[in-house]
This record gives structure tokens, sequence and C-alpha cells, in this order.
């Protein structure tokens, strides 16, 4: 595997007392996790999942991703938060943000992830006269915003297919036995793939929730798992060599220094929905009781030319991690320009990764510089297997970074408080004496 942290550049930030010190916490951490008698322990299926998986529903997976590229041509995903960003975290990082474009095969959009009318009638648009499937993603089968795309896209798929063929084309992923999304899946005939009872949205990703959309890309599942497996032998093992827990560590260490904010980046596009992923998993997970580090994200270089200003000599609050991916899906070679009318020619006559790669490594002496922690995460490339590797990785951190916080990372209770207004402020039966009160409170 070539999954690696880095700490060289955060020697004048932490020095190794501060290790040692907060190593029996890190301890604690994986006793109470491995014990599973922690706040949040009905939720740690994920733990040994890239091992202990539903073999014969991964099978199923397979043949359904089979299916739906054989007689589709577009495959429209509807979910959100967890039902959402690991699957297309995942298609993104591995096949590149450019996937349905630059391949001739399935195209895969996702809806369900907002409440845009726009965003929905451009979906409608691309699906309209074409093949078209739906894999529908949630856990609780009530989420509003899934639930109101997969109603007029299921509507679209009837009317241009017959319900019968539609029947065939739809793909439900849900809990195991209930909800409004399982029943209706049964009573309609509807393949259906299981959420896991004990795995949380935001640690479903390696479940039929992400990869039964990721099979479907085209992408091998099975590199995915192997990858999160050998991550999961490696990250589960309690030493002060663990990268995972040293990671942990390390974001406690500079939270309980001031730190409020972590800066997850990444050098290559293909990874701007990698970092959505993290910023719900850690955001999710650590955000509560008036706690936490607020996990935010920057592509570079991109962002080196908006928020680049901000890290440099902004206020001190934040910290880098970096995920430094060592080997570029693609190259390209610069060649020297006669007559170097851009008076680019310093840069001719190498791959053009050495100039990324160049950036990256000024970029971090920059704003080491400037006072800012600089975290890296070295992976070898964006293959399937190193990505499945970095999910397992974040994960195992995450974990111990919310018990060396001293929150339960595995619950969101904060999510309820918007669907609560929302719903009254829509006039849903039930909220009716809440409506009153938000309506003044608006006008
Ligand atoms: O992490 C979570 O629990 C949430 O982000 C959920 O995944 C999200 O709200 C979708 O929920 P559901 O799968 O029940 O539709």
């Amino acid at each position: 595997m070539s999954l690696a942290l880095n700490t060289k550049h955060l020697s004048s930030f932490i020095n190794e007392e501060e290790y040692k010190a907060i190593y029996p916490q890190v301890e604690a951490a994986h006793k109470t996790l491995e014990a599973k008698n922690g706040p949040g322990s009905d939720f740690l299926g994920w733990m040994y999942l890239p091992r202990d998986y539903d073999k014969e529903e991964f099978e199923r997976i397979k043949a359904a991703a089979a299916k739906i590229r054989e007689d589709s041509d577009v495959l429209v995903v509807a979910g959100i938060g967890g039902s959402y960003l690991g699957a297309r975290a995942v298609i993104e990082a591995v096949k590149g943000m450019y996937h349905n474009e630059l391949d001739n095969g399935l195209k895969i959009y996702f809806c369900g992830n907002s409440i845009s009318p726009t965003y929905l009638n451009d979906i409608i648009a691309l699906c309209k006269g074409k093949r078209f499937s739906i894999n529908v993603i949630s856990k609780s089968g009530t989420t509003t915003e899934t639930s109101l795309a997969f109603r007029v896209l299921r509507r679209l798929l009837e009317d241009e297919m017959g319900v019968e063929e539609a029947n065939k084309r739809i793909y439900a992923t849900t809990d195991r036995a209930k909800g409004t999304l399982k029943q209706l899946a049964d009573a309609q005939g509807w393949p259906t793939f299981v959420v896991p009872d004990d795995v949380g949205g935001r640690y479903s990703v390696l479940s039929a929730v992400g990869l039964l959309p990721i099979a479907a890309a085209g992408i091998s599942i099975d590199d995915v798992m192997k990858g999160a497996a050998d991550a999961m032998e490696r990250f589960s093992v309690l030493s002060p060599d663990n990268d995972a827990y040293k990671y942990a560590a390390i974001r406690n260490i500079l939270y309980r220094k001031g730190k409020s904010i972590e800066i997850l980046e990444c050098y290559e596009p293909n990874f701007t929905l990698m970092n959505e992923w993290y910023k719900q998993l850690f955001g999710e997970s650590e955000g509560k009781d008036n706690k936490g580090l607020f996990p935010a994200s920057c592509i570079f270089s991109t962002d080196l030319h908006s928020m680049g200003q901000f890290i440099q000599e902004g206020s001190r609050t934040m910290f880098e991690t970096i995920v430094d991916v060592k080997k570029p899906a693609q190259d390209l070679f610069i060649d020297k320009l006669e007559g170097n009318f851009d008076g680019l020619n310093f840069l001719a006559d190498q791959n053009m990764s050495v100039v990324n790669r160049k950036a990256m490594e000024g970029t971090i002496l920059a704003h080491t510089d400037g006072g800012v922690p600089e975290v890296v995460i070295e992976v070898d490339d964006l293959s399937a297997y190193n990505v499945g590797c970095l999910i397992y990785f974040f994960w195992r951190a995450c974990a111990c970074s919310g018990y060396l916080l001293s929150v339960n990372p595995f619950n969101q209770p904060g999510v309820e408080s918007y669907k609560k207004n929302m719903f009254a402020l829509l006039g849903k039966p039930g909220y009716e004496n809440l409506t009153a009160e938000l309506e003044a409170k608006l006008k």
C-alpha cells in the first residue's frame, strides 16, 4: 500500500513531547472502538466492513451494474449526504470529473442532492429520450430531497418506458427491512440493496450505497475493497506508527493549541468530490457540543488564486492537510516554444506534473513560513485501490479523532433542526404550532 503520513513540515508546530502526551488518549480511543463500548457504538459496522461485507450482495451489485451498463445510456443516482457523496467522490477521483463527457459508455448523473428545480430540470433533460435507470439511495427512505427527485424521475421513467420496464430499471438501496422506500420497492418488485443497520451515512460508501454506482461507472469494486481491506489491516492496529491515529492525534493537538479550521487540499481537481466527502465525514462526526475543527477544502493551484492570500496572511486559525498524489493519472510533456513568446521555456522539456509538484512544494514552504502547520498524506495515485485505502484511512482517523475530542462521532442530531423548520414552513401536518412562530420571525 502506498499511503503514508509525512509530518516533517510540522516540526516547528508540534514537538515529540506533545505526541507522547496525547498517545495514552489515542490508546484509550482505540480500545473503546475495538471494545465497541463508546458513544455511538451501534454504528461501528464500517470498522471491519472491507473484510466482513456481504459477499452474496457484492455479486448482486456487480450483476446489477453489468445490466445497467448493458441496457442503459444514463444512470441517475438519487441520494444526498452519505447516500450521495462517497459514490460520486470515488467515481470522479478514479475516472475524472469529465468522465461523462469523455467516456462513450454509461453516463452517471446525481440528483436528490438539492431542492433546486433548475438542477432537477437539467437532470430531466439529460434523461429524456434516453434509455435510463435509477438508483434511489436512502437509508431512512424518507429524506425530502431524495424522495422528491425520485418521485419526478420515476414518473418520467414510467412515462417513457412503461411501468413494467420502469420497474426493472429502478434499483433501491435502503434499509434491510423498514421504511417507505423498502415497502415501495417490495411492492413494485424493484431490486433492492441494503444499507447495513450499523453503518451510518458518512461511513456507507463501501456498502451498496457507494458500490452500485461505482461499479456501474465501470470501476473495479474488487480493487476498491482490496485497498480498503489492506488499509483496515494496517490502520486498525494500535501503534505509534499507525498513521491514521497519528493524523487524528495531530488534528487534536492543533485544535487544543487554538486551531479551529482544517483545510484539506489536493493539487488534482479530480479530488474535488473527495474533499466534499471528507467535509461531511469530519463535519458531521465532530461538529457538536460546541466543539470541533471546521473542515474546509481547497483545490490547488486553483484556489491559491482565491484563498491563497487568506491562508498566507489572514487570521492564523487554520492548518492544512495536503493529499499529495504522487503520480497523476495522465501526464503532459511541455515542449520548447521557438521564440519563447510566452516566456515559459523555463518550464519546457519536462512533464507538467513536475511543475504541479514544485507548486505544491513551494506553497508548503510559503505557508509554513506564514505560520500554517502543514500535514501531508502521501498516496501513489488515485487508482481504485488507493482511493479505497484513503477512505479507510480517513474513517479510522475520524473515529479516533472524534473520541479524542470527547464527542460521539457517529451521530448527527444537529441536522434535524433545519428539517423541522422547513417542514413547519411548508405546512407539513404535525408541525402547525411551529409554523406560526417561524412565520412571525420571518416577517
Ligand atoms: O450521514 C448521514 O447520516 C446523512 O448525511 C445521511 O446520509 C443523509 O441525510 C441521507 O439520509 P438517508 O440515506 O436516510 O436518505
